[in-house]
């Protein structure tokens, strides 16, 4: 575990050092749970979304019976209008943050149970820790004092001093331990989960007035907004069931606990499809999404052995749900596998609810299929993505150390994924090697993000092209001038080839295959 933080630490410097991923608002002291993304991120984050864009929306791999797949894209609102989130459930089910004790299976406000360590007057540490329920400080003082005295007298007797704090705060300040804490009803200690807010919702205002008429939320997911545009999206294309429709875009959640660099963010971007399709052949289509979805982190280079596929039990999923799978990734931060997407089967529970809000009629958004003139409300399966997490993932998954390399520490981005595809320098800056470079370079910036580099030793310019996880480098020197041609480094194993100048972007095409 101290190798793994110790990773994720080098990965976090190199992240700020090359401008992948900054806190934000740093000159201010930064905020918790935002962070902004340099350019080398920017690109990697975009080449994700062009990615799944292009695999899962514009083209999809073929459907179970090796049919065409009918995608199509929206690009909804943030703030939509408050009653979506009373009919999704997130305005009424997302209230408080809870704790869950894992033992006993209690479940309790996280602002109301206090964590109380217990010291006698003259003693540095406590002799014992308890966690009571309360409704405010004072309470928790008076509860714990009446435990404490007899938890006391068994230690010898004597005074003690409680200082109550709020478990939500423990957790504010404790990132991940959880060790110290014991549950108010079975005193395990240990067995409290984090809090988990249900109210996660970012409110604001819309107009001039600033009063309980005016409110409406961020959205915390896109997948409302294709929801609520189901009946648009079908009037106004000629999809028919089964299809999807796919949205990337922000989502805002007020975690109590961000955490674990930009994993957990209060503000960070979703890749979402609902496809829809007859409840019959719902499970068949739950599979095939499980299925491309885990392809599609393989195709990106995420190893198969760090990526886990779990399926949630009965008792995870949601009341709605008839199957669910985390697709999890372990990183360096945890020796657990964390969740990057989920695909979860929601049944008709979304287009139903909403028909109920929106229209008075569970069933306002049911569909009659052509063939058999079947009439049914949709089931939806929904694979739901982060960008943010994935950007994480490939970040970690692409830091390699190597030390028998002159530039160690490198990343091995997937060629798709890279920010930058290629570099081109003049081994000097002079004797007419820039004259020859820059065209190249030219030639190279109409088809793929490229750089051009003519300053510092050519193996600090390596190293950096390297950190940048650019696979390959083109190196015009005084050959060049003689024959015609110039080097290639390869990122990956350092290796050096020469080839013809003019061959510069054939070479990209075949090797990056893009
Ligand atoms: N519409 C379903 C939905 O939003 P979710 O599991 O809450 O489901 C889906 O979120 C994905 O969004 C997660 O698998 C994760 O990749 C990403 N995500 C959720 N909360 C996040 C957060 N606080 N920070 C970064 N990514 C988050």
């Amino acid at each position: 575990m101290a190798a793994q933080s110790e990773t994720m630490e080098k990965i976090v410097a190199l992240c700020k050092r090359r401008g992948f991923i900054f806190q934000s608002s740093e000159i201010y002291g930064g905020i918790g749970g935002f962070w902004d993304y340099g350019p080398l991120g920017t690109e990697l984050k975009r080449n994700i979304k062009d990615c799944w864009w292009q695999d899962m929306v514009r083209n999809p791999p073929p459907g179970p019976d090796g049919q065409d797949i009918q995608m199509v894209g929206v690009d909804c609102s943030i703030i939509m209008n408050p009653k979506v989130w009373e009919a999704s459930g997130h305005v009424g089910g997302f209230s408080d943050p809870m704790v869950d004790c894992k033992a006993c299976k209690g479940r309790f406000r996280a602002d109301q149970v206090f964590h109380v360590p217990l010291y006698r007057a003259d003693a540095n540490a406590p002799f014992a820790q308890l966690s009571v329920e309360a409704d405010d400080e004072q309470g928790a003082l008076a509860a714990a004092e009446a435990r404490g005295t007899k938890l006391s007298k068994k230690h010898g007797g004597g005074t003690f001093v409680a200082r109550p704090l709020r478990v939500s705060e423990y957790f504010e300040a404790n990132a991940t331990a959880n060790k110290n804490l014991s549950c108010p009803k079975c005193d395990e200690i240990g067995t409290l989960t984090e809090p988990r807010s249900f109210n996660l919702m970012f409110q604001t205002h819309v107009g001039a007035l600033q009063d309980v008429g005016s409110v409406a939320y961020l959205r915390p997911e896109t997948a409302q907004g294709i929801f609520a545009n189901f009946k648009n999206v079908m009037d106004s294309t000629r999809v028919k069931i089964p299809f999807g429709i796919g949205q990337i875009g922000k989502a805002f959640r007020n975690e109590i606990n961000p955490r674990n660099y930009t994993f957990r963010s209060r503000e960070f971007e979703q890749m979402e499809i609902e496809f829809f399709c007859n409840p019959k052949e719902s499970m068949r289509w739950y599979e095939y999404w499980r299925g491309v979805r885990l392809k599609w982190y393989e195709s990106l280079g995420i190893k198969s052995d760090k990526l886990r596929p779990r399926e949630q039990t009965p008792d995870e999923r949601a009341h709605y749900s008839s199957a669910c799978i985390d697709i999890e990734y372990l990183f360096p931060f945890s020796d657990e596998p964390q969740e990057l997407e989920g695909v979860a089967h929601r049944g008709c529970f979304d287009l139903s609810a909403h028909g109920k809000h929106a229209k008075g009629k569970e069933d306002a958004f049911a569909v009659i299929d052509e063939e058999t003139k079947e009439r049914f409300v949709p089931h939806v399966i929904e694979p739901s993505a982060g960008v943010d997490r994935f950007a994480l993932a490939t970040i970690t998954e692409a830091y390699t150390m190597d030390e028998g390399r002159a530039s160690p520490e490198f990343m091995r981005f997937h060629p798709r994924l890279a920010p930058i595809k290629a570099a081109v320098f003049p081994l000097v800056a002079k004797d007419g090697l820039p004259e020859i470079a820059e065209p190249i370079y030219r030639a190279i910036k109409k088809h793929y993000p490229v750089q051009f580099d003519a300053k510092q030793s050519i193996g600090k310019r390596y190293a950096r092209m390297d950190e940048a996880g650019t696979p390959f480098c083109f190196t015009v020197d005084g050959q060049t001038r003689e024959d015609g041609t110039l080097t290639v480094r390869s990122r990956d194993d350092a290796s050096q080839t020469r080839i013809a100048k003019e061959g510069c972007l054939d070479y990209l095409r075949d090797q990056l295959g893009l």
